[in-house]
């Protein structure tokens, strides 16, 4: 359907938020392509068709898509997922906007099938420690089950190498994917043993299929070569992995794989409840209770929200100068579901990139 004047603006307000956004993130190639993006009346009308028209990296993933896949086109030189030295991003605009109309057809069909479901093997830092706490406390192996898995990778967090105290490693040290943090406080750490494994999403990934696994990359920041090599690497260990994946709404699926999970068991979800409503919430909220009648759920929560924000200030103010550099966006939730009964426990707060986290005490 094409966009009118106020999708436009809608439009036009999400590439100018994200701008400063991607450049944080470090992408100043998707910083520019906003910047240029929110003065261009056709750009917007097309990125605007999107599954998530608020979202400017649904349109830059699909033509990193396109672009991986061998589209031949002058915008690929800015790309360091294609060429060894990119060009300046600041002159990217003209062949992106150029890109777009040439690939109209093909980029409409994408942001209109393909949802975003960025994931990266690094938020598993944030998933050891409290999965270390679960297993102390509900026993091995641990059956996992993720709520919005994108492509599986905080599945396999247990095959990951870790250094989130400074010279403590834990993990297989010749495992592809280490992981460095900076962990305050915390439980003692090990890998937990894990049983099953299960993974709920509204789009499941399959690690084996070309073009889900370039999508997947396509939705990574093509500056991050990093981050993408670690996707790639987690994929394999998906694609090796006995992962039961469940395609679907994950409140309509979750009752009857709890039912179908022997104890104990572990929910989580990371990035995830912030595409979710309040009675979404609350109606995964009355799942766990009624799931836990005669047994214990432990559920993680890693998610963002101003709960840590207001943590963190405190905390900063306390500190004065020292602490004024730390800035969290996310925080770790365990609740224990007992006999229809949730008891949640704030554990932690971590940056953005997950990569710092502060344990409450
Ligand atoms: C941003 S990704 C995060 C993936 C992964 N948990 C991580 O932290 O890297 C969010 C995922 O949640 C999935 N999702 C959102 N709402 C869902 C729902 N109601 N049921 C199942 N999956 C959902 C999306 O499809 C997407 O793959």
């Amino acid at each position: 359907m094409a966009a009118d004047a106020e999708d436009l603006e809608h439009t036009a307000a999400a590439y100018r938020a994200a701008e400063h956004m991607y450049g944080t993130l470090g992408s100043p190639l998707y910083a520019t392509l906003c910047r240029e993006g929110a003065k261009d009346p056709e750009v917007l009308a097309l990125s605007a068709e999107g599954l998530d028209a608020a979202s400017p990296v649904h349109l830059f993933t699909s033509a990193h898509f396109l672009l991986l896949g061998g589209a031949k086109h002058p915008l690929a030189r800015f790309f360091a997922t294609l060429v060894a030295e990119p060009a300046p991003p600041d002159e990217a605009w003209p062949d992106f906007r150029a890109f777009c109309l040439e690939y109209r057809d093909e980029l409409r069909q994408l942001i209109a099938s393909k949802p975003v479901q960025m994931t990266y093997a690094y938020r598993c830092r944030t998933l050891l420690p409290p999965m270390c706490i679960v297993a102390d406390e509900a026993g091995e192996p641990l059956n996992i089950v993720e709520l919005g898995c994108s492509a599986g990778a905080l599945l396999m967090f247990d095959k990951y190498a870790y250094e989130l105290r400074e010279g403590e490693h834990i993990g297989d040290r010749a495992s592809p994917i280490h992981l460095k943090g900076e962990l305050h406080g915390g439980p003692a750490l090990r890998i937990p043993l894990i049983g099953s494994r299960t993974g709920l999403d509204l789009n499941v990934i399959d690690p084996n299929r070309e073009e889900d696994r370039r999508w997947m990359i396509a939705t990574c920041y093509p500056e991050l070569l990093d981050d993408q090599r670690q996707l790639n690497d987690a994929m394999d260990f998906v694609a090796a992995s006995d992962i039961a994946f469940h395609e679907g709404d994950a409140l309509t699926i979750l009752p009857g794989v709890l039912a179908a999970t022997p104890d104990p068991v572990c929910v989580y979800h990371s990035a995830c409840l912030f595409y979710w409503n309040e009675e979404q919430k609350d109606e995964l909220e009355r799942q766990l209770r009624e799931a836990s009648m005669g047994r214990v759920i432990h559920r993680i929560s890693v998610e963002t929200t101003s709960e840590a924000n207001r943590w963190l200030e405190g905390r900063n103010e306390a500190m004065g100068e020292a602490g004024n550099e730390a800035q969290a966006t996310g925080e770790i939730i365990l609740t224990r579901y007992r006999d229809g009964k949730a008891e949640p426990e704030w554990l932690a707060a971590s940056t953005p990139d997950f990569g710092t986290m502060w344990w409450k005490d």
